[in-house]
């Protein structure tokens, strides 16, 4: 089997269609990536938020497998960036008191850089 017949391409909100895989893949995922925001060059209306971007990386702790990494990459530099941001932190902090592994990479600068989560379960 190619690697193209192993992929499924789900345009959804990511809560949504994260949400809906859980019955049959808890603790199955190995890899979960978020990157984020809008599409530069796009509509800058269509972009994540805190809400739905908070119950997405709630069903991916219920996806990964133990050992297996969420990696979230958020921006806070547009209108509700900061915001989700934050929501992305409070988060990150809560899965870590939880017992998972959790880094953050923070590019030095003045400019509201972009923030890198990447998340252990453990
Ligand atoms: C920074 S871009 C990343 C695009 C692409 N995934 C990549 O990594 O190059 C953020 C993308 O999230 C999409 N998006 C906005 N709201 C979303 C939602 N609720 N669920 C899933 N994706 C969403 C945007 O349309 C945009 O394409």
């Amino acid at each position: 089997m190619s690697l193209i017949d192993r992929v499924r391409l789900v345009s959804e909100d990511h809560a949504l269609a994260l949400r809906k895989l859980i019955e049959a893949n808890r603790n199955k995922v190995a890899a979960i990536t978020f990157n984020l925001g809008y599409l530069p060059g796009s509509d800058k209306s269509i972009q994540t938020r805190a809400e739905s971007t908070d119950e997405a990386l709630s069903a991916s702790i219920q996806l990964l497998t133990t050992g297996g990494y969420l990696c979230v990459t958020a921006y806070r530099g547009h209108s509700g960036g900061k915001t989700e941001a934050e929501t992305v932190e409070a988060f990150m902090r809560k899965s870590q008191i939880e017992g998972n592994a959790v880094d953050c990479y923070e590019p030095e600068s003045s400019n509201s850089p972009p923030i890198l989560w990447v998340l252990r379960k453990r």
